[in-house]
């Protein structure tokens, strides 16, 4: 039996679009994207699910008094929907310890930096990458890792770097780390745990052959 996949969205979904694509080329081996679950019912990811087929729903922040009772709605509808696989692609929520206590070492997360720079609280989207330039930092990437109670904390399972240029504006650098590390990294990690290649060992991942 794939793995169920459900894929967490808050915007545009760039990120969705990439996991829709590497479903295409047959690139998600043993998975299958079976939700996606946006925060904000105007998010174009909606639009991007739509078009390929896969039933999506909206678990809207401003219909639950905290993030709380809006994390346990979304665990009722996980398991509603039997998924295996919680991937958070562009979701602007912070969830809290009942979805980890859900899903152990079963959501993953992509974020636009190498970790642990420019990540927890606050450092989200477009800032990440205003706080990289405000740095001066010469390289910076993505990261692919599981989710734990930490903000950004949980174990890492891939990490891509690109240079950053001297003209580089945010979006620009934001643009460079989507097409280079992101859009490629979240699907290989997304195949790697639907084939149960992934086994986490303390803080580390170790990806299996
Ligand atoms: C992506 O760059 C993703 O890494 C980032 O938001 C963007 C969403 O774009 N996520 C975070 O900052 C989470 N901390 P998308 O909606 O086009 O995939």
């Amino acid at each position: 039996m794939p793995k169920r996949i459900a894929v967490l969205v808050s915007g545009g979904g760039t990120n969705l679009q990439a996991l829709i694509d590497a479903q295409n080329r047959g690139e998600i081996v043993n998975g299958l994207l079976a939700a996606v679950i946006s925060s904000n019912p105007k998010a174009y990811a909606l639009e991007r699910a739509e078009k390929a087929g896969i039933p999506h729903f909206v678990v809207s922040r401003k219909d639950y008094p905290s993030n709380q009772a809006m994390t346990q709605a979304l665990v009722d509808k996980l398991r509603e929907l039997n998924i295996d696989l919680v991937v958070l692609a562009g979701f602007m929520v912070i969830l809290t310890q009942e979805m980890v206590q859900a899903y152990p070492n079963a959501i993953l997360n992509v974020h636009p930096a190498l970790i642990p720079s420019f990540a927890g609280p606050g450092c989200y989207g477009l800032h990440v990458h205003e706080k990289a330039l405000e740095y001066g930092v010469k390289l910076s990437g993505a990261t692919v890792h599981f989710v734990s109670e930490e903000c950004d904390g949980g174990p890492i399972v891939s990490q891509k770097a690109v240079e950053v240029l001297p003209d580089d504006t945010p979006e620009i650098l934001q643009r460079r780390i989507m097409e280079q590390c992101e859009w490629k990294l979240l699907p290989q990690a997304v195949s790697l745990f639907c084939q149960d290649r992934l086994r986490v060992e303390g803080r580390t991942v170790r990806v299996l052959d």
